[in-house]
């Protein structure tokens, strides 16, 4: 009709790929990391032992636990070199830019990681590394965004201690971790560890199959999560509570407005490529919503809100027919308001959980010894034709 043809190339599908690190059920909510339910997870283990688990494939015996959280412990620190490179920033800078670009930047003081092939001691090294000096990345961007002061680690402190307390401390005054929130954070972050072959964990894999170092592939899985239909969604359903609280918009204008196929306007939070049914991580983030808020004594009306949001929306035959249920981002941007992480801030959150989940992924397809991914494609284009002189144009 249109004179195109489409060419089948007729190559096998290399879209799918075997993995043994994250199950999901999409029509049962159910999501497992090397075989245990997130349940149980959530309730009884600790972000960095569920890093280990992630990442090696097997709960680690206390000793081998202890080495590795001892390990992230002492490279929490940065290049000195590196505090410059927040000077050029802007202070206005997205803090999933900063991230991607400094999570790069890593790799220019560790070269020997640029090897195609790394001994699996200095992969090991990376990866420590990584999740290490991360939560130092992200603290001091949002520090440096303010013109505060940063705040170096401090090895007495646990993970998530250690992060709160770069972010909130200030050098003139203790600065306590409110073990409340140093628990919750430590639980969201389990929750967003890894969640299979989402578009963020297959731009680590695909990135890092052409043997680019271990940063370079995590700093790429950092600018796909930056999108607002992935990693960015946390952000963006503050902000449409944050309307609705302040009278902009109803609920059930916000419903409405999202089912008008005539606007491109989501409800952000709802909906899930996998997840036909409640996303479990959404269930269980709602449910330390209300525990934490009740021990903080906050009474957020945000979160009144999102429950008649799910209430108004779980009600209507528009999401019900579309299997549209809260996702993971629905009610997470509660329980970091509830930490006081500014919403420019929730992305690079999501990122922190989401790290080790992108380096498992990594090192399989690595162990895997996969080839450097070149998915095929059905050509659209014009068939063959001759060149046309720019007179006769
Ligand atoms: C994450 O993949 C992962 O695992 C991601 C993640 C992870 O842990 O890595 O779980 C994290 O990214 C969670 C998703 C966060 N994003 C959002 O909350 C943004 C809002 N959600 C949507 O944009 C959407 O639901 C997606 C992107 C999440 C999924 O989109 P799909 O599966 O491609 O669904 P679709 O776009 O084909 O929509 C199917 C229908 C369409 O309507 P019809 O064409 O059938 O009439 O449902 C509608 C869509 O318009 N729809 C929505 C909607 N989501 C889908 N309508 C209103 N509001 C929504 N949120």
């Amino acid at each position: 009709k249109t004179g195109y043809i489409t060419l089948d190339t007729g190559f096998k599908n290399t879209g799918s790929t075997n993995s043994a690190i994250t199950y999901l059920d999409g029509e049962n909510g159910v999501l497992r990391y090397r075989g245990y339910p997130i349940e149980q997870l959530a309730e009884q283990s600790t972000f960095l032992e569920v890093a280990y688990l992630l990442i090696y494939g097997e709960l680690p015996p206390k000793q081998e636990l202890d080495n590795f959280v001892s390990e992230i412990t002492r490279h929490t620190l940065i290049h000195e070199e590196m505090k410059k490179f927040y000077e050029g920033y802007p202070s206005k800078a997205h803090p999933m830019g900063v991230l991607a670009s400094m999570i790069s930047a890593l790799s220019t003081f560790y070269p020997e990681s640029q090897k195609s092939e790394l001994h699996p001691a200095e992969v090991e090294l990376t990866i420590i590394r990584l999740i290490a000096k991360i939560s130092t990345i992200a603290a001091w961007s949002y520090k440096k965004s303010k013109g505060f002061p940063i705040m170096y680690p401090q090895n007495r402190l646990s993970y998530t201690e250690n992060f709160l307390h770069m972010m909130f401390a200030q050098p003139t005054e203790e600065f306590n971790v409110n073990p409340v929130i140093a628990n919750a954070l430590d639980t969201l972050l389990i929750l967003h560890a890894d969640h299979e072959q989402n578009c963020s964990a297959s731009t680590v894999r695909m990135a890092g199959s052409s043997h680019a170092s271990l940063y370079a592939a995590i700093s790429a899985g950092v600018c796909a999560l930056w999108g607002p239909l992935h990693g960015g969604a946390n952000q963006q359903v503050i902000e449409m509570l944050k309307q609705i609280h302040q009278a902009d918009e109803s609920i059930q204008k916000m419903v409405e407005k999202a089912k008008d196929k005539s606007s491109d306007f989501r409800l952000m939070g709802f909906g899930h490529r996998v997840y036909k049914n409640f996303d479990p991580r959404a269930k269980i983030i709602k449910q330390v919503c209300d525990e934490v808020l009740d021990e903080l004594g906050i009474d957020d009306p945000l979160l009144d809100i999102a429950k008649s949001l799910e209430e108004v929306a779980l009600s209507d035959s528009y999401f019900v027919d579309r299997k549209l249920y809260p996702n993971v981002d629905f009610y997470s941007g509660i329980l970091y308001r509830a930490m006081n992480i500014p919403t420019e801030m929730f992305t690079v959150m999501f990122a922190l959980g989401r790290l080790p989940g992108w380096i498992a992924q990594w090192k399989e397809m690595r162990d895997n010894k996969e080839p450097i991914s070149r998915p095929r494609q059905i050509y659209t284009g014009p068939t063959e034709r001759n060149y046309v002189d720019i007179e006769n144009r």
